[in-house]
């Protein structure tokens, strides 16, 4: 089952199987509040005459019969798809409801910044096969399925979320989608480290990127490429207010988040197709969207700080941050930007040649490497790095 939380921002909250003693109470909460803050279904009456309409203009193509024949049962929850039903379940690759580039794509992102994308939801054409029952459901305000890709289905507003992968376009017409991730990303670290940067906004030919890709070192102490897709996040700079909120007069030696202590991490397809395109060749194939998205599997939720109630009294609602900090399998206090760290190299506390990104446990950094003078507030289970 998915939960959905209202988001300002699309970046995702992975889906990760619990282990017992972590942080189930916590995330219990987080859910429950995900639950209540669902989208408010609208008052206005479904006309399903426009989908009628729609249905006649659109070809349907019947490439599948369907396993079985879909009943309307009251235990399935239509308004949650989930990829595991469709991908594991009934074996249908991405791209038979995918498309790759969908027809919008000259349109989200303009002139230069445009790029073959996929920016858009599914078409009905394919769903409509297994589920006409549900599409054409007796259900008010407008039959459930309808609302896993429309904000809307009355007569006058059929508008859709923004599809998730626009991270990095702002359009305040359009509404974001909640959306508890069902993939986690493979990025293979050790592969990119020496490519990525050099020359990043040029469209890089094949024979270049390889001719680069030879000659670079293998650890570079210094790597370029880290900010390329990461930025340390609400930088404190040179102002003289180190929190990211107004601390209580009060505080003492208290908690209370800093500015600059999250990374953050890509949130759209701009920096992968830059390389992985058509035109460059490199594989995979911006297509290939099972390459870099992996169903989600045994993510363990670290028994880390973040905590509901702890981020509610700190007053925190930016969804970045939220995320961020959710995702930490240590603490809130570690700070990029403080002290020594930013002197520090990345891959001094980054262990990039092993990092696997769809694995929490190889991403822990060692305490060693953040040991010293400036004395982090870290968490036992940094010290011991176990789970
Ligand atoms: C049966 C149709 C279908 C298939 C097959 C399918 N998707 Fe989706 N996908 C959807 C729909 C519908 C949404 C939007 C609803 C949602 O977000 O849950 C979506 C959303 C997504 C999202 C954003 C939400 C999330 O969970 O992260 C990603 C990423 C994604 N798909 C990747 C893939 C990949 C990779 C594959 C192949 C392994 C795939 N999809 C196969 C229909 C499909
Ligand atoms: C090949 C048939 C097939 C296609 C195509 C298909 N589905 Fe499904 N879908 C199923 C089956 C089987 C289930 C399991 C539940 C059931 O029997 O209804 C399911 C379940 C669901 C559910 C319930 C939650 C879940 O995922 O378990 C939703 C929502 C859903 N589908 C939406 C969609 C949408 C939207 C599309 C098109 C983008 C789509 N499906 C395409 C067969 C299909
Ligand atoms: C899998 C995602 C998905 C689901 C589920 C879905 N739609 Fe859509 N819908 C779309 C997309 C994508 C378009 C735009 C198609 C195009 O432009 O060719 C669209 C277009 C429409 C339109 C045409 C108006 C417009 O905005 O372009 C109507 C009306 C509509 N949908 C109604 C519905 C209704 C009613 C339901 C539920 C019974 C539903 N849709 C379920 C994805 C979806
Ligand atoms: C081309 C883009 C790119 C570059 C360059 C890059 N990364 Fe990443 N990094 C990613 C992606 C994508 C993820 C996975 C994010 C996710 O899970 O959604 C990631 C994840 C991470 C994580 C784990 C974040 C977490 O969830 O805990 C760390 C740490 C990290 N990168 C450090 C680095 C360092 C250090 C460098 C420089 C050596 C670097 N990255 C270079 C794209 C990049
Ligand atoms: C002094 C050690 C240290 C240094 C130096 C450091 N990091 Fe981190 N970084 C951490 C710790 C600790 C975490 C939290 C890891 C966890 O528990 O999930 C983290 C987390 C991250 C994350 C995940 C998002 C977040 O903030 O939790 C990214 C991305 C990241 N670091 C990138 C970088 C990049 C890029 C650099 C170099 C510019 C860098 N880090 C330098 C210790 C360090
Ligand atoms: C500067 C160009 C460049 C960028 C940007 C880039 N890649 Fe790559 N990518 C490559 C090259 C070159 C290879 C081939 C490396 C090899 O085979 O050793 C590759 C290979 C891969 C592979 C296949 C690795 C394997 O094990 O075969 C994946 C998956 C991948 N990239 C994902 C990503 C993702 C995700 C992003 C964005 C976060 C990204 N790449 C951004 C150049 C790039
Ligand atoms: C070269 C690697 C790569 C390929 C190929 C790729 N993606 Fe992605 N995708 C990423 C990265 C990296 C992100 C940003 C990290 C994130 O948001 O999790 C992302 C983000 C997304 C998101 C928004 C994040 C989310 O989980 O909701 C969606 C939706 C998405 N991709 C769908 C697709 C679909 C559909 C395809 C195939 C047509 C595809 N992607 C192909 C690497 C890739």
């Amino acid at each position: 089952m998915r939960h959905r939380e209202r988001r300002d921002r699309p970046e995702k909250i992975q889906r990760r199987t619990l282990l017992k003693n972590f942080g189930l109470v916590t995330f219990s909460m987080v859910v429950c509040f995900a639950v209540l803050t669902q989208h408010l279904p609208s008052f206005a009456v479904v006309h399903n005459d426009a989908l009628e309409s729609q249905r006649g203009s659109q070809s349907v193509r019947v490439s599948k019969k369907p396993k079985s024949q879909l009943k309307q049962q009251p235990r399935i929850n239509y308004s949650a798809f989930s990829h595991r039903a469709h991908v594991t379940q009934q074996k249908l690759s991405c791209d038979s409801c995918h498309k790759f580039p969908t027809k919008n794509w000259k349109d989200v992102r303009k002139g230069d910044a445009a790029f073959p994308d996929v920016a858009e939801f599914p078409e009905h054409a394919s769903c409509l096969n297994c589920h006409r029952q549900q599409f054409f459901a007796r259900e008010r305000p407008q039959p459930r399925i309808c609302s896993n890709c429309h904000v809307n289905v009355t007569p006058r507003e059929t508008s859709r979320f923004m599809f998730p992968s626009l991270g990095d376009v702002s359009d305040s017409s359009k509404q974001r989608k909640a959306n508890v991730s069902d993939f986690s990303i493979n990025f293979p670290h050790d592969k990119h480290v020496d490519v990525v940067g050099l020359n990043l906004g040029v469209r890089l030919n094949l024979r270049f990127v390889s001719v680069l890709w030879q000659q670079q070192p293998s650890t570079s102490s210094e790597p370029k490429s880290c900010p390329v897709c990461h930025q340390t996040y609400q930088p404190q700079g040179d102002s003289t207010d180190e929190y990211v909120l107004k601390p209580p007069k009060n505080l003492g030696d208290d908690f209370w988040l800093k500015k600059g202590s999250f990374k953050t991490i890509p949130t759209s397809h701009t920096v992968c197709f830059t390389c992985h395109n058509a035109g460059v060749g490199i594989e995979p194939a911006p297509s290939n969207c099972g390459a870099c998205h992996k169903l989600a599997t045994l993510l363990p939720i670290p028994a880390n700080d973040f905590d509901p109630k702890l981020t509610a009294k700190l007053g925190l609602t930016d969804q970045t941050t939220l995320y961020l900090w959710s995702k930490r399998s240590s603490s809130g206090t570690f700070r990029h930007e403080g002290g020594e760290h930013p002197n520090v190299s990345c891959l001094s506390c980054h262990s990039v040649p092993t990092m696997n990104t769809a694995d929490l446990k190889t991403l822990l950094v060692p305490v060693s490497s953040c040991g010293g003078a400036e004395g982090c507030h870290i968490t036992p289970r940094l010290m011991t790095g176990e789970f």
